[in-house]
């Protein structure tokens, strides 16, 4: 099949939302991995309520109403400047080990970011983080007023990179995100982080099952849906093998 792009959930796929424990460990010791997954549990949670209810807003804003009701939640609460220093890391999280040498495998197919993320917060990390001399463009759902997993967020980007969404791949390590991309109509690559086998034998070495252990089995897993991704890959480094090598015109001559 042709591919004319590859287009980039950001949270999750190329960046390591889970490099958010650095700042809610330091900030909060003994609490550090519950705010960690509840915060993320919560902040996608809000995303989809906020679509429904018609009421949208930024990701920073929801980002900082998840973070405010997981400190409340658990019974902490903080200051204005605690949580400033805890959301800074949302404009500065660590790439994925793969992120930079999959995108850098893939230069000369055009590249794109589409994220639930609005355009000044992504811009930032995406600057901070060097992937801006990567990427031709860094699509906000902003503009749709909604966040994904809306048909209208996937439609942004044939509108910003001019190609079908039958000739995008589409990358993605949430599988709500896969699914829905797949639905809506593109060729669909799943970053399968967590397999099956090694989050069953993590739950058999565990004697409680913590809150990172819950993440990946909420998020982490595809989804019970008939929307099967066309590609489950392991990293985003097996990306590369989508695209065919040319063949030279006279091999076999
Ligand atoms: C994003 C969320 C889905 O980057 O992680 O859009």
């Amino acid at each position: 099949m042709t591919i004319d792009a590859f287009v980039f959930d950001a949270y999750g796929t190329l960046y390591d939302v889970q490099s958010i424990s650095k700042v809610t460990s330091e900030e909060f010791p003994e609490h550090g991995a519950l705010i960690t997954q509840v915060w993320r549990l919560k902040q996608l949670e809000y995303t989809w309520l906020r679509s429904i209810m018609g009421c949208y807003r930024s990701f920073w804003e929801i980002t900082e109403e998840s973070l405010i009701y997981t400190l409340d939640a658990i019974g902490i609460g903080a200051d204005k400047a605690t949580r400033d220093r805890i959301m800074d890391k949302y404009l500065h999280l660590a790439p994925h080990a793969d992120c930079l040498t999959a995108l850098d495998a893939l230069q000369g197919v055009p590249l794109a970011i589409l994220s639930n993320g609005n355009q000044e917060i992504l811009d930032a990390l995406v600057t901070n983080t060097g992937l801006d001399s990567r990427l031709q463009a860094v699509i906000s759902i902003d503009k749709a007023g909604i966040f994904k997993p809306h048909d209208k967020a996937y439609g942004l980007v044939e509108d910003a990179l001019n190609v079908k969404p039958e000739n995008t791949v589409f990358v993605s390590s949430n599988a709500f995100d896969a699914c829905a991309a797949k639905n809506f109509g593109f060729q669909v690559a799943w970053i399968e982080r967590v397999t099956p086998e090694a989050l069953a034998a993590e739950i058999a070495a565990a004697e409680v099952v913590g809150p990172s252990t819950m993440f990946k089995l909420l998020r982490m897993q595809m989804e019970n849906f008939d929307m099967e991704p066309d590609h489950r890959l392991a990293s985003l480094d097996d990306l590369a093998g989508l695209i065919k090598p040319t063949q030279p015109a006279n091999m076999n001559a």
